[in-house]
């Protein structure tokens, strides 16, 4: 049994990602690895297709409709206002093409972002007149509002940040943001690729026009599985990027109606099985209780905390309190190589980390599998880095 108030079995848990075995993985934040159950039911869902080709199309529709409706109500949010991508990173392209931009418009954006999220922005600045702004991200929730308030300007039309940010960890006021901006006039983006799967999240309560997610990190599941979540009386501030079968039918007019919901962003041939996989994974965390999950997560996090914050030398980049952050701790060691400590303690000790170049350090990604001796172990390979900081 566990040894945290989760009253979780770990030795069970455990016994459904082997690779733990081989190696003490921290990097759910980058993939996260699926139970072998739930890879199992992915992969007979997947097997069921083949097996019956064009045959058996409704029952796989079928399946990808029975795992949008397990995210909708995971995220607490409706499934008419969720459209199924293979990734985050569809998500913001579609919000980044889909808002009709104007001259001059302005967009702000995190100083934290992913390549996911600055590249599709940036590449727009390349071809439109569009202007990029930037906030940061504070180690409390006040200190990041009064950012967000000093940067935004009468031009800014949209606020885009990560939810839970992949270089520290911090976690956004994401409610708070979105009133400050719904306010406004303004449009919100969050990017939850990091906050699905670590913390209940409420979408329809957090009020953001848009937010875009995967399965395939925190929340385990298939590889290639995501969604964007457009706020039903947003759908109308974008306009799909790209059509086809699914996205909608043919007016008496003879132009394309998109359909009312979120899916007017889906189109073509999908991969059905993989979405009856996103049902298998949320149905794999209910039968453990996802509360019980996040307990389990902070308590994995408190206990490195205290750990790494207590070795001298060593920068700890991410809030200490779980509210203001998440599963994910980012540290440095000054005059030490992120890059090399990554490599020594994956090649020589078998520790699996994430560079982290922007602090030129690493992250720490402690999930519901990890254990204390896992973390134990860490912090003993840490000692003579954090020896030789200077
Ligand atoms: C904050 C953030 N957004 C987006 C992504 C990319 O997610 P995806 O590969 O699902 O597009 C990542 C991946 O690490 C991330 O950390």
């Amino acid at each position: 049994m566990s040894t945290d108030a989760s009253g979780l079995d770990i030795s069970a848990i455990r016994a459904q990602f082997p690779i733990v075995e081989r190696i003490a993985y921290f990097n759910t934040g980058t993939a996260g690895v699926s139970p072998l159950s739930v890879a199992a039911a992915t992969w007979a869902d997947m097997q069921a297709f083949e097996l019956d080709g064009e045959h058996g199309w409704g029952a796989g529709c079928e399946r990808m409709e029975r795992g949008r409706e397990a995210l909708a109500a995971l995220l607490s949010a409706q499934r008419e206002e969720i459209a199924l991508t293979r990734n985050a990173t569809d998500g913001v392209n579609l919000v980044v093409e889909g808002v009709g931009w104007r001259d001059g418009d302005e967009a702000l954006l995190s100083a934290e972002e992913h390549p996911s999220m600055l590249f599709p922005w940036t590449y727009l600045t390349q071809r439109r007149d569009a202007k990029l702004n930037r906030f940061d991200l504070g180690m409390t929730p006040e200190e990041t509002l009064g950012n967000v308030r000093a940067a935004l300007t009468p031009r800014t039309r949209l606020l885009a940040t990560s939810h839970v940010s992949s270089v520290t960890g911090k976690r956004a006021p994401a409610k708070e943001i979105a009133a400050l901006c719904r306010e406004r006039g303004i449009l919100t983006l969050f990017d939850g690729a990091q906050a699905v799967g670590q913390f209940p999240l409420d979408l329809g309560d957090i009020g953001g026009d848009f937010y875009t997610g995967n399965c395939h990190k925190w929340l385990l599941g298939p590889k290639g599985t995501g969604f964007l979540y457009v706020r039903r009386d947003s759908l109308d501030e974008l306009t799909p990027t790209f059509v086809g079968a699914g996205t909608g039918h043919f007016s008496d007019e003879g132009g394309l109606e998109p359909l009312d919901t979120a899916s007017r962003f889906e189109y073509g041939t999908r991969d059905f099985g993989r979405y009856g996989g996103v049902e298998a994974v949320i149905e794999w965390h209910h039968g453990l209780g996802m509360d019980r999950e996040f307990v389990r997560m902070r308590h994995l996090t408190d206990y490195l905390r205290d750990r790494l914050c207590a070795l001298d030398g060593i920068t700890v980049h991410t809030p200490r309190s779980w509210e203001d952050s998440s599963a994910m701790t980012t540290f440095s060691v000054p005059g030490v190589s992120g890059v090399e400590l990554f490599h020594e303690l994956r090649e020589d000790h078998a520790v699996k980390l994430r560079i982290v170049g922007e602090v030129d350090g690493n992250r720490i990604s402690t999930a519901v599998f990890n254990t204390e001796e896992e973390i134990d172990r860490l912090i003993s390979l840490l000692h003579p880095y954090a020896k030789t900081a200077n």
